[in-house]
């Protein structure tokens, strides 16, 4: 059971992990974009600021490429850095493999419980739903969710849920039987508060008045 920081932006993740509830750092490549730095660099950096896993996405077009790219990147930290590869047959493939070597990988983008239930197969430490965007796109991304969490449960691989917007949806992600989750710095933020609890501070301050 973990919360991580979905982001790239250093003031952002230092802010996050000071918390001292945050486990760790995700990434994706429109993060690591934002920041317009390199993502090695970014990577570095992120490693240098938290004890915890630092997940990574290979981007290249080719399948070497992206070996290449998970290689690099696993070295830096072997045992912390976590590579994201989005879900695809060919990258199952891929992480089976580099699983095998004692390369941490998380499959991205899970759209279904079949490529769950795959990751699960290959070996994969996590399966990464989108869950806004799979209720955008089908209607019903914490159904996702259920079912990704169902078809893993005897396995290795945990549910870690992504792109979740509020509250709210983190906490139906949760109940769904997401293990873990990742959000951006404000979702984080806004985890801790309700408008009932700030009434109830101000309303025992009133009484010390
Ligand atoms: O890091 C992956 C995930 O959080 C993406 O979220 O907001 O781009 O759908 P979003």
């Amino acid at each position: 059971m973990a919360i991580l920081v979905d982001s790239a932006d250093t003031d952002e993740v230092r802010r996050a992990l000071e918390l001292g509830f945050v486990a760790g750092v995700t990434t994706n490549p429109t993060l690591i974009a934002k920041v317009k730095r390199p993502g090695l660099e970014v990577l570095d950096d992120l490693l240098r600021m938290t004890e915890g896993p630092v997940f990574y996405q290979v981007t290249a077009e080719t399948l070497s490429g992206r070996e290449a790219q998970a290689r690099e990147a696993a070295a830096k930290a072997p045992g912390r850095v976590v590579i994201k590869i989005p879900a695809t047959t060919e990258n199952l493939a891929l992480a089976a493999r580099l699983g095998r070597e004692g390369i941490r990988c998380a499959i991205t983008a899970v759209s279904s419980a079949a490529q769950a239930y795959t990751a699960a197969m290959a070996g994969a430490d996590y399966a990464i739903p989108y869950v806004n965007r799979l209720t955008r796109q089908l209607g019903d991304g914490i159904a996702v969710v259920r079912d990704c969490a169902a078809v893993v449960r005897n396995s290795q691989t945990k549910i870690l849920a992504a792109s979740l917007k509020t509250p709210e949806e983190v906490v139906a992600a949760i109940l769904a039987g997401a293990e873990d989750v990742t959000l951006p710095l404000d979702v984080l933020l806004a985890m801790g508060e309700h408008e009932l609890s700030h009434r109830a501070i101000a309303d025992f301050a009133a009484s010390l008045r």
